[in-house]
């Protein structure tokens, strides 16, 4: 059997232009991200400052426009003066978010020296977990200040005559949370956000800000946190950020799928929630929203190195499966739907820890399942955003009511002239018929129909056999006089990529 759903998309009714930024990722001084991941001097592909080319060439290709460093947790303890200077000089220390052992190899310079070999932005975090305005203040004066202050010279005297100018800084990382070091109340976080964001501006005013948000929406302290910390801080920041992690550890895959359902309605609520201070405020600013750590982590909640002070231990390596790169394309359509809102999102992670990249320390580099989606999304998926009218089947499932069979959202680029349609069949068992009206658009011709496809869900890319899980060009799409129909596969993601030939 074949199910069937419709589409009008009409190039004249859009949500928003995407801010590529949506594409972003991040790397934290935790597990093999850093050292074994993009560091590591003596692997026969590291150049001279030790940064893996392999590596390099895998997130080159994704395109990221911008990443989020040093941390996550590590931030809250993290004394970024230990990271720069000669490597000679620089401390070991206890790292007390992973109880690992920081060998400080790299640092901030380090760092933004890959960057740009990355052809990536920074997103630079600040610790408010041990620290606050003053190491703010010093780190945005080192990074960004041009030269004749202490803090400038002392970045040209470590070989960095160019400031690097970064320019979106996190004020702290889940500070809501008890694991953090450091953790605060919203009060707390909110006065002491607003005083460093205060402070940071008056070094650099073209810096942008990031607020902590909850670490997820089922924190006790969600939607309250948000509004306090808005309320004393709106006038500084520019973004409010918003993590949010999945997992099938039910083995419950109508459900797993169906995640991207409380994506959507947790960026509606923070989105509700901006614009209720906003409202307050009696203000012309809209905040924005940095969904600066989002992933499927089916490792999450596991315990930190079962045994502490180890140098970079393999963490959170999680294997991903043809569901969870389903569950990543549902999580990037829905991302796209809310391009009016969202201008910044992060996969956490990016290499090796919760990754679509892995390496073996010394040995090769292979892609996981979930990397395909993100490259299809950062290739294709630039442009502006339509508005599109779905009509699908829909299913219930363990936690919601209502789920289209489908997941899509349709993107223009309107410099290239192509349409590009993605598209989740969530559906396990039967593949779908899906027509699209694109008679708006004149006449278009079919470039290709990408297909991730599986017969099993739990397939996964590993050292040994790297390309079970891989997209193929060659789906059924059919094009004429404006209108498209398509088969997708039963489990599937899929990329319609349409060019307009005459307007
Ligand atoms: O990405 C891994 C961790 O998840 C980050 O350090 C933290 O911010 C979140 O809880």
């Amino acid at each position: 059997m074949t199910i069937r759903a419709n589409m009008l998309v009409d190039k004249n009714f859009t949500v928003s232009v995407i801010d590529p930024r949506v594409y972003g990722s991040f790397i934290e001084h935790l597990g093999r991200a850093v050292y074994g991941g993009i560091y590591e001097p003596g692997h026969p592909t590291a150049d001279a400052n030790g940064f893996r080319q392999d590596a390099l060439e895998a997130i080159r290709s994704l395109r990221v426009p911008i990443i989020r460093y040093p941390g996550g947790n590590f931030v809250s303890g993290y004394n970024w003066e230990d990271g720069v200077g000669p490597k000679s000089e620089r401390k070991r220390l206890l790292e007390l978010a992973w109880w690992t052992t920081e060998t400080n190899e790299v640092g901030t310079n380090e760092f933004a020296d890959w960057a740009k070999l990355a052809g990536t932005e920074v997103m630079m975090a600040v610790n408010l977990g041990t620290r606050g305005i003053d190491a703010a203040r010093n780190l945005v004066e080192y990074c960004n200040h041009p030269s004749g202050s202490y803090w400038s010279d002392l970045r040209i005297s470590h070989g960095y005559r160019d400031p690097h100018r970064f320019k979106t800084w996190c004020l702290g990382n889940e500070m809501d949370g008890p694991w953090q070091i450091g953790a605060k109340t919203a009060v707390e976080y909110g006065r002491l956000a607003n005083e460093t964001a205060k402070a940071m501006r008056w070094v650099d005013p073209t810096i942008e800000l990031v607020a902590c948000g909850s670490s997820s929406r089922s924190m006790p302290t969600f939607a309250d946190w948000e509004a306090t910390v808005l309320d004393l801080t709106y006038d500084q920041v520019d973004f409010l950020s918003l993590h949010a992690y999945y997992n099938n550890n039910e083995n419950d895959t109508p459900n797993f799928l169906a995640r991207s359902m409380d994506l959507d309605q947790f960026i509606q609520s923070v989105a509700a929630i901006c614009d209720y201070v906003q409202a307050k405020k009696r203000s012309k600013k809209k905040i924005m929203l940095s969904l600066d750590e989002w992933n499927v982590w089916n490792s999450i909640g596991s315990s930190r190195a079962s045994e502490r002070w180890q140098v970079a231990p393999p963490e959170f390596e999680d294997v991903y499966t043809h569901e969870d790169a389903l569950a990543v394309g549902c999580f990037l359509i829905t991302i796209l739907k809310h391009a009016d809102r969202v201008k910044m999102a992060c996969i956490a992670q990016l290499i090796n820890t919760i990754a679509p990249i892995m390496t073996e320390t010394d040995g090769p580099l292979w892609l996981q399942s979930t990397y395909y989606p993100l490259l299809h999304a950062s290739t294709f998926g630039r442009g502006t955003v339509l508005l599109s009218n779905v009509d699908a089947p829909k299913y219930d499932s363990k936690d919601y009511t209502d789920v289209p069979y489908i997941e899509t959202v349709s993107v223009f680029d309107e410099e290239q002239g192509q349409l590009t349609i993605f598209a989740v069949n969530r559906h396990l068992e039967e593949n779908m018929e899906f027509d699209i009206d694109v008679r708006s658009f004149g006449d278009l011709r079919l470039i290709e129909h990408i297909v991730l496809e599986n017969n099993d869900l739990k397939a996964t890319n590993t050292k040994t056999a790297p390309n079970r899980v891989l997209p193929k060009s060659g789906g059924h799409t059919k094009v004429d006089q404006g209108r498209v129909n398509a088969i997708l596969s039963r489990a599937s993601w899929n990329v319609i990529r349409l060019q307009v030939t005459k307007k």
